[in-house]
């Protein structure tokens, strides 16, 4: 099952390089469960169709967007014809500013999954971003015909989320993965790090090298309790150096990376999937 958002870090052309890491097959044998604490747009976990997957994200947003989806697609599908019937570029601002109102704390969850999902269709890049008092803040991309309703996607994933039991949570990711236990696959896709260019603007992303460090020392402990890790990040010296002990795998890819707006073009750039 494909994704159905475009999401910033997506990892939809690593799906066979991970995948083959996670190891399906030895997770049957494991009776384990596969954990995504960091799921985004859901590339791997949506194409690897596992039982009893758990999915997680600290975006409140984009999880109530997968609870919707899970639990009421043709109302959310019925709200999207609408916003694909209406869109231009005055009704794109209409709709991106409405969670400045007061109002916007009581919109039902299917209207603010509808909203989530036409921002991410329309907006730049499908970028989220929302600005210091939490308003969404991307200016519209340049579609002409965007598929904002993509009816059989939502269908199908909604299946994939109740036949195949998927847990889903809006937590830390370190709160995320408690219950994971011997025999567990935990695939970890945090934002990226970037290297130190003398700007401290991390923490203006919510995810900075002290929440690395955080992550380096989660992955030991679930290690020492019997689960396989996999970390994926850029190919910066502060990842290499923290996860250069231990015993952790340390595999250097290039990847492509979409950077136009229209996902036409690609660029190259380096990055790490480490496991153990
Ligand atoms: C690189 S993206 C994941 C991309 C995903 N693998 C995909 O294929 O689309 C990183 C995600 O981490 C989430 N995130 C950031 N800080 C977090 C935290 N402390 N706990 C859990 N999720 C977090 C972001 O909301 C974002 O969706």
């Amino acid at each position: 099952m494909e994704t159905i958002l475009k999401w910033a870090g997506g990892k939809r052309l690593l799906i066979n390089q991970i995948s083959k890491i996670i190891n399906p097959d030895q997770l049957k044998k494991d009776n384990g469960h596969y954990y995504e604490p960091f799921i985004g747009g859901g590339a791997i976990a949506f194409s690897l169709e596992l039982n009893e997957t758990v999915i997680n994200d600290s975006n409140k947003e984009l999880i109530n967007m997968y609870n919707v989806i899970k639990n009421n697609p043709s109302e959310l599908i019925e709200l999207l014809k609408i916003h694909q019937s209406k869109y231009s570029d005055a009704y794109y601002e209409r709709i991106r500013k409405m969670d400045r109102s007061k109002n916007y704390d009581n919109i039902s969850n299917v209207e603010k999954a509808a909203r989530f999902i036409f921002l991410n269709k329309t907006c730049y890049n499908g970028l989220y971003r929302v600005n210091s008092s939490g308003h969404f803040n991307v200016p519209k991309g340049k579609y002409k015909n965007p598929d904002i309703i993509m009816e059989k996607k939502i269908n199908g994933l909604s299946r994939l989320l109740n036949e195949k039991s998927f847990k889903i949570t809006c937590l830390d990711f370190e709160k995320a993965v408690e219950d994971a236990t011997k025999g567990d696959v935990v695939y970890f896709d945090p934002p990226y790090d970037y290297e130190e260019t003398g700007f401290t603007s991390y923490s203006a992303i919510g995810f900075n090298k002290s929440d690395l460090v955080r992550l380096k020392n989660l992955c030991d402990r679930l290690i020492d309790r019997g689960c396989r890790v996999i970390i994926s990040n850029n190919d910066t010296k502060f990842v290499n150096e923290l996860f250069k002990c231990n015993g952790y795998k340390i595999v250097h890819i290039e990847a492509f990376r979409f950077i136009s707006c229209d996902g036409s073009k690609r660029s190259k750039v380096k990055e790490v999937i480490i496991y153990g």
